[in-house]
């Protein structure tokens, strides 16, 4: 499938500040791209400027082949912008901010009832069509907002930080929604600020700091690539030896550390491990039926974010 995005050597300036610094990237269509940056990386520039809201310094972005530049229209014609901020609307219930935002596309009126009670039931809002906005939860607004930006039903959806300020419930339901949308085909890309959350529904990532795209790759590539580098951790009750002694002897195990070498508790060693899950699973039902009293058995997911600088060096300048 061909790109959908095309950025190339973006720059913002804001006076002397270099908010965005010539960013290149791709997005293929139907990708979900997870865009990771801190404060200030220069995501919301980015976005804003993928939305046509803000005029870039230099370079070129082209959403569905239409330049942000030359052809705004078009562009807002094919995206669904979420933004990071969004205003309540006083006095107005949730069936009528849907309505409002339709009859804003041009939807005809007739098609409109229908099409809301779709967008209802997609963010799990349809008990609430009666409702003041004002009156949702937080979580309900943001589900509010991004049933918003789905009304002309368009191919990319632009999300600003969609889970922030959420508890970890709603970042659950808004993790699922997104995979929804994924599935019924549209390409997403979307900003957060913690990489490890948003791994699992992403098929890229992208990693920006201080306005510089310092990595950006393909998950199942760095999956893959991550493979080798697992590393399992066991607590045991009482006395580590015969758990040492029986990794000695165990398939695919690498280099074995406990306390005092690494900073672990007493009753716990991690080692290196190459095998797949299904070895992984043999290897703990092997270690069980030696009678080894396992407490916890479980991979270190690390800090991914280093993990995956590390494992990008080199394939991104
Ligand atoms: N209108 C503006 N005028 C001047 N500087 C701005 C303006 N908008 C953003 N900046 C600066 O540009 C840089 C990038 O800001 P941006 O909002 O794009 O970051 P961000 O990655 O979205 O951060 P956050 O995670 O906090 O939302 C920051 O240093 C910010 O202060
Ligand atoms: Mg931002």
């Amino acid at each position: 499938m061909g790109n959908i995005i095309e950025i190339e050597g973006l720059t913002k300036k804001y006076g002397a500040l270099v908010a965005l610094n010539n960013l290149t990237l791709n997005v293929e269509e139907g990708a979900v791209v997870g865009f990771i940056g801190p404060n200030g990386a220069g995501k919301t520039t980015t976005m804003r400027i993928l939305t046509t809201l803000l005029k870039p310094t230099s370079g070129q972005a082209s959403v569905a082949g239409h330049s942000v530049i030359r052809e705004p229209q078009k562009v807002r014609r094919v995206i669904g912008y979420m933004p990071d901020f969004f205003g309540v609307y006083e006095d107005m219930k949730v069936w009528e901010y849907l309505d409002f935002f339709a009859a804003c596309y041009d939807i005809p009126a007739a098609t409109r009832n229908g099409m809301i009670d779709d967008l209802l039931s997609l963010v799990d809002l349809n008990h609430k069509k009666d409702d003041f906005v004002e009156n949702l939860s937080r979580g309900m607004k943001q589900r509010l907002c991004l049933a918003r930006t789905l009304t002309h039903d368009p191919q990319v959806l632009i999300l600003d930080e969609p889970a922030s300020g959420l508890d970890p419930r709603a970042r659950i339901e808004m993790r699922e929604l997104l995979r929804e949308l994924k599935n019924m085909g549209k390409t997403i890309f979307f900003s957060s600020h913690i990489l490890s959350e948003v791994a699992d529904i992403c098929t890229s990532i992208a990693i920006l700091e201080a306005g510089n795209l310092v990595a950006y790759g393909d998950m199942a590539e760095m999956k893959k690539q991550l493979r080798p580098h697992r590393l399992i951790q066991i607590r045991v009750l009482g006395d580590l030896t015969p758990l040492q002694e029986a990794l000695l002897h165990a398939d695919k195990v690498g280099e074995t550390l406990a306390a005092p070498e690494v900073d672990l508790p007493p009753d716990t060693l991690r080692f290196d491990f190459a095998g797949n899950d299904q070895d992984l699973s043999h290897l703990l039902a092997s270690l069980v039926s030696h009678g080894i009293p396992i407490i916890s058995f479980q991979e270190e997911t690390g800090d991914l974010e280093d993990v995956f600088m590390q494992v990008t060096r080199g394939v991104v300048s």
